[in-house]
């Protein structure tokens, strides 16, 4: 799917771009905003088709809820209208098929952005994992996470397990998962799976001061940053200290040479 403005509308997703901030809604507020396969490649599309110049990036829902995870009648036998079906897992293309969806939520680790979830009410299963797959969440007091994947006999597939893993611990992230158990605002800032919970009508302005105190500083220095930290998990203190110099010689060559 492209970034077409007509084909991300019949996705459930509208697109906005001022300057360096790209708003994403997800915009089926009657269901929720149950997830499709057609809004998982539309998302996919918008971080493949995102401007250079963009810096942060905000995913919102509409409605009461940021979204209710997967749209429950991919499981029926009439499926959603106008919607792929689900692949039998026999299927030698079911893998492809998830890696396809995997990459509507991959494209929020970019290094060019700080991707931000700003989420009220339910965040469920494949909500919950958009909202893990953004860097910073920004909860409203009345947000409540739930891993429902093992519930429903189904593992978390769109990329949620090792955010999840690495900002709860293994303990906490088995826990929750294994008795698909609902977080309220307050545990989920206990957990560190909110970096803010404010008043659901406060929930815009935090978002747009956060917005604003990103924008702040040096967009290259940022850039390179994020991208450092993101390293930092996986490296050894000797492999990131190379990994510092080498951002510093880079980002300073970069800035001599313009
Ligand atoms: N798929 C399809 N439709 C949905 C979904 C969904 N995931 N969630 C809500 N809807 C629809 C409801 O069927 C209802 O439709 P209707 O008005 O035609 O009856 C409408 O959205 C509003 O839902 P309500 O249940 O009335 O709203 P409420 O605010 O009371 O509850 C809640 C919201 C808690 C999100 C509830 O709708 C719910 O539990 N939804 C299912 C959540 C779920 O199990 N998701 C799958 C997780 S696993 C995964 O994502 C892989």
């Amino acid at each position: 799917m492209s970034a077409d403005t007509a084909e991300l509308t019949a996705a459930g997703l509208d697109l906005g771009i001022e300057g360096a901030v790209a708003t994403v809604t997800l915009r089926r507020p009657e269901r929720r905003n149950a997830m499709t396969p057609s809004m998982w490649h539309g998302l996919a599309a918008i971080g493949a088709s995102l401007p250079d110049d963009v810096r942060v990036v905000v995913l919102r829902g509409r409605g009461p809820s940021f979204c209710a995870g997967i749209d429950l009648r991919m499981f029926s036998a009439e499926g959603v209208p106008g919607e792929e079906r689900n692949r039998s897992a026999s299927d030698p293309g079911f893998k492809d098929s998830i890696a396809g969806f995997q990459s509507g939520y991959t494209w929020l680790r970019n290094p060019a952005f700080v991707s931000i979830a700003a989420v009220q009410g339910h965040a469920i299963g494949a909500g919950f994992q958009l909202a893990l797959s953004c860097d910073l969440r920004v909860l409203a007091d009345d947000a409540k996470l739930c891993m429902k994947e093992p519930a429903l006999g189904l593992v978390p597939d769109l990329t949620g397990t090792k955010p999840l893993v690495d900002i709860v611990g293994l303990p906490r992230a088995i826990e929750l998962c294994l008795t698909a158990r609902t977080v309220d605002a307050r545990e989920a800032s206990q957990l560190r799976l909110a970096e803010l919970v404010v008043p659901l009508g406060e929930l815009d302005g935090a978002v747009a001061d956060l917005v604003a105190a990103l924008l702040s500083t040096d967009a290259a220095a940022a850039r390179a940053t994020k991208a450092l930290l993101a390293a930092a998990p996986g490296n050894t203190l000797e492999q990131q200290a190379a990994a510092e110099r080498a951002a510093q010689a880079a980002l300073l060559r970069a800035r001599q040479a313009r």
